[in-house]
């Protein structure tokens, strides 16, 4: 598996233009299984994330060509409603094509995806929402089985807040029968994105933006041609990156709206931010002034911005605390972070961590595509060379970071397996 390789040291500056969101771009090629005929979307970032999609939907029958970062995808011959396992344990987000798989051929057959590094991460108000608009739900020997011969819309509550869980229930209920609300439904900036890129479709959704959602269903959907929104976890980890190093970076191409919690807390550490519409420019104080964080469900401060955010707390001046309340496993940083000389202490889903003067290079790896990012930039403001193992979490979810990096003035490199 490739390397990357990091010298630190290097005050990052200059213009980074932001690929388009990882997290946007899953949900919106995957709502093209409930259209019978071609969408194309543009500004699709080139990530294994995105390979593995295009896997997924081969598989079910559909038409799909990726051209530089436009995706055309023909769900005319869906006829597959299988997700194999092979398939899901390469990429959770699969399981997004249950409700449109139902919603469209009736049924659907999908590998139940298993815990990950950061998390149990349970599916279960997935299938709870989906037997709610009538679909038989059953596990069988590791996979979902739903079927529906008519969804039926209904009044469902989330439990918890749950971004994939909303984007699935919302991908079934707008081809479902009369009217469904979900209640505690997830604000996150790519449910948005979805939400309008369904309605741009034809679909019925009102209450876009708020958690309380009202899908009036329709009999079908059109094709759309539409751009992904920038991807604001990209955008917070070059905005932290010039935080960290003192250095001065504009960020081009982002959605400065999105980023509001992560905006407020690189304020408070000392950096000085000035916003012009769709360009973030940061420039990073004389020190770093240490805060606290929670992460909450949008628009709290993001728990995919959580590491990299400790990073930056590691060498703060004085003492902090990080309260991780999303997942209950996100902090396998820690452990590479404290190899590098940083002073952290756990507690339950807390992090204390008290600044210190230096973090040392060393070879690190993570688990994880926020905690990889993280160990990037640790390695940016560490002395001498950080080499960062199993760079495919971060391919999952970052175009080109090196590259994007060593544009910057970052002395990185990648070496190939
Ligand atoms: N949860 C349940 N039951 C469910 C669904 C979720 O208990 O049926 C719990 C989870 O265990 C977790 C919490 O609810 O404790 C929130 O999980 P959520 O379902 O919102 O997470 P997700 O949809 O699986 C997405 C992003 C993640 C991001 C989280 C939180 C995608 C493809 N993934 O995951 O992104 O961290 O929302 O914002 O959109 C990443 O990009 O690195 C990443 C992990």
């Amino acid at each position: 598996m490739d390397k990357i390789i990091v010298e630190g040291g290097q005050s990052l500056r200059g213009e980074v233009k932001i690929s388009g969101a990882k997290n946007a771009a899953l949900p919106i090629l995957i709502s093209s299984l409930l259209v019978d005929g071609s969408c194309t979307y543009s500004n699709v970032p080139d990530l294994k994330d995105i390979e593995s999609t295009k896997k997924l939907l081969a598989n079910l029958g559909v038409r799909v060509a990726m051209n530089n970062n436009a995706v055309k995808i023909d769900a005319a011959g869906l006829n597959n409603y299988e997700a194999p396992y092979e398939l899901v344990r390469k990429m959770r987000a699969s399981i997004l094509v249950l409700g449109p798989l139902v919603a469209r051929l009736k049924k659907a057959r999908v590998s139940l995806p298993g815990g990950c590094s950061i998390g149990a991460r349970p599916i279960n108000l997935h299938l709870k929402g989906l037997a709610a608009l009538g679909a038989k739900v059953d596990l069988v020997h590791g996979y979902v089985e739903a079927s529906a011969d008519t969804l039926r819309g209904a009044e469902i509550y989330f439990d918890t807040v749950t971004v994939t869980g909303t984007e699935n229930l919302l991908m079934a209920a707008v081809l479902a029968e009369g009217i469904t609300i979900l209640r505690n439904s997830a604000r996150e900036p790519e449910v948005v994105a979805l939400a309008d890129v369904l309605n741009k479709m034809g679909a019925k959704i009102e209450g876009i933006g708020t958690s309380v959602l009202k899908i009036t269903g329709v009999d079908s959907l059109k094709p759309v041609a539409v751009s992904i929104i920038p991807d604001r976890i990209e955008a917070g980890t070059f905005m932290a990156s010039a935080a960290l190093t003192g250095g001065d970076i504009k960020i081009v191409d982002c959605e400065p709206t999105h980023l509001e919690s992560v905006i407020h807390k690189l304020r408070l550490t000392g950096s000085d931010i000035t916003i012009e519409s769709n360009i973030i420019r940061v420039k990073g104080g004389d020190k770093i002034s240490s805060i606290d964080i929670k992460t909450m469900p949008y628009p709290g401060f993001p728990t995919d911005m959580q590491a990299q955010f400790m990073v930056l707390m590691s060498v703060a001046k004085g003492f902090s605390v990080i309260t991780e309340t999303i997942f209950e496993n996100r902090f396998i940083h820690v452990s590479e972070l404290k190899r590098m000389g940083a002073d952290i202490k756990i507690s339950g889903n807390t992090a204390m961590i008290t600044g210190v003067e230096k973090l040392m290079g060393a070879p690190v790896m993570a688990t994880d595509l926020r905690a990889s990012a993280s160990l990037i930039l640790a390695g940016l403001v560490a002395s001498d060379t950080t080499e960062v193992n199993r760079v495919y979490h971060l391919d999952r979810g970052y175009e080109a970071i090196e590259k994007k990096f060593a544009a910057l003035g970052a002395k990185i490199k990648r070496v190939k397996a």
